[in-house]
């Protein structure tokens, strides 16, 4: 390996590849994160192993219950594509350490124990079979290791715990071929990428896997930030929100035990509204049960967004600009996303009356039509506000209640800050 870069240097050298490596990434919009481990087979949170304070060779028992049937990433797999998602990460190792797949660093893993196979090689055929990109979670903690608490103020420990963590990383990068990203996760107990020596070991497993994007949980930047549990746009930089699928927990936990909790189809797509607005991913989780089958609430749902994401697309993949001016974000009636001379509005209020007006804009409208469909729609434009009339009085997405309106300007889509409008012409996209 090359002489390690100081900190300024590879922020620097990764900064200037990383429009290369994140294009795809960038057009994406929609990947599925999986979390699947033992937890799953306890059925009630990812943490439990810690919550609950369970002794490792109790929990270690637990391998036994966990047998997915064969296959079963490859119904993750369809269910993401059917989806319209465009990328997959997996836990290839969750805080409890139990390994995914044929590791040598770590014996604790599915090969030799539980279902006997290596489910990180299924998942990865699965992704390839079904033209996904391929991701991987990686915890930096791990409740298993002997090293993983004693890290924090042994440093023999720590180098034997960074070392093991570096080989785990080095295996899942170098056995499966070209891999998309690394998902760090929860760094602890060290509390600095000195601690963990993120510096060098990041530019390790770069050196593997040059093209790769890594997220900012290795107390370095690197890529993209990770909101997580809420979709904020961070506009300083690439990000992706994750969410779980019942607002609840990553690992499995049956729909009957947690009541109506799960998301149905639109506040999907208004989670994607907000990505694609703010030039963001969303990475929506699912959490398989212990056999491996996908929760059958997610099924139905994600489907249907799938659907609409076939019709509407345009509004959500590919190279979109920031909105930086806040279309009518927050108005209710309508999100938006924007691509060049193009403003997608998001309308999930559809005006009984035939009528809706957009204010505050500036740019000469060209054409407007509703997306899915590609009627047109018929307007008149004065000074800070658009009016649509005369359009169908039938909310137009039966599929989630998400209509897209398609605005082209004539140049890039300009707004007039609330404060310049005249008073009576405050919201930016009102009724
Ligand atoms: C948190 C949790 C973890 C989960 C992750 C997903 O950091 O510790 O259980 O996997 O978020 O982002």
């Amino acid at each position: 390996m090359a002489t390690i870069l100081s900190k300024p240097e590879y922020e620097e050298s990764i900064a200037a590849s990383r429009d290369k490596r994140m294009a795809w990434w960038r057009e994406a919009r929609f990947g599925m994160f999986v979390h699947f481990g033992l937890y799953s087979v306890l059925g009630r949170h990812e943490w439990a192993m810690a919550i609950e304070n369970w002794p490792v060779p109790e929990y270690e028992k637990l391998a036994d219950k966990f047998q997915p049937k064969p296959g079963a990433p490859r119904e993750w797999a369809k269910l993401a594509k059917a989806a319209g998602m465009k990328y997959m990460v997996l836990t290839s190792r969750h805080h409890e350490g139990f390994s995914l797949w044929n590791s040598k660093a770590n014996p604790y893993n599915s090969v030799n124990y539980g279902p006997k196979r290596d489910i990180v090689k299924e998942f990865v055929e699965a992704c390839r079979e079904n033209d996904l990109r391929i991701g991987f979670y990686s915890s930096l903690m791990d409740w298993h290791h002997p090293d993983g608490g004693a890290a924090a103020y042994d440093s023999a420990a720590r180098k034997r715990f960074n070392d093991y963590i570096y080989a785990l990383n080095e295996e899942l990068l170098t056995q499966y071929g070209k891999i998309d990203i690394l998902w760090y996760d929860v760094a602890a107990p060290m509390q600095s990428w000195e601690g963990w020596n993120t510096l060098e070991i990041n530019q390790r497993l770069r050196a593997i896997q040059p093209d790769i994007i890594i997220n900012n949980r290795s107390h370095l930047d690197e890529d993209f930030g990770t909101p997580e549990g809420h979709v904020s746009a961070m506009n300083d930089r690439d990000w992706e929100a994750c969410m779980t699928f019942n607002d609840l927990s990553w690992g499995y936990v049956d729909a009957a035990q947690v009541g109506p909790y799960s998301y149905n189809v639109q506040r999907i797509l208004r989670m994607l509204a907000t990505c694609a607005g703010g030039c963001g991913n969303l990475l929506l989780n699912i959490g398989p049960a212990p056999d491996g089958s996908v929760p059958p609430e997610a099924v139905e749902p994600l489907t249907a967004v799938g659907n609409w994401l076939a019709k509407n697309g345009e509004c959500a993949y590919g190279k979109l600009d920031r909105n930086k001016e806040g279309w009518g974000s927050g108005s209710g009636v309508c999100a938006q996303s924007k691509k060049k001379n193009t403003v997608y509005l998001w309308n999930w209020i559809w005006p009984k009356d035939g009528e809706l007006v957009v204010g505050g804009v500036t740019s000469t409208l060209k054409s407007a039509k509703i997306l899915a469909s590609g009627a047109s729609l018929k307007f008149t434009q004065e000074k800070y506000r658009i009016i649509f009339k005369d359009m169908p009085k039938e909310p137009q997405d039966k599929i989630a209640g998400v209509a897209v309106l398609a605005l082209e300007f004539d140049g890039e889509p300009k707004t007039v800050s609330f404060a310049s409008t005249p008073p009576l012409n405050q919201g930016k996209i009102y009724r």
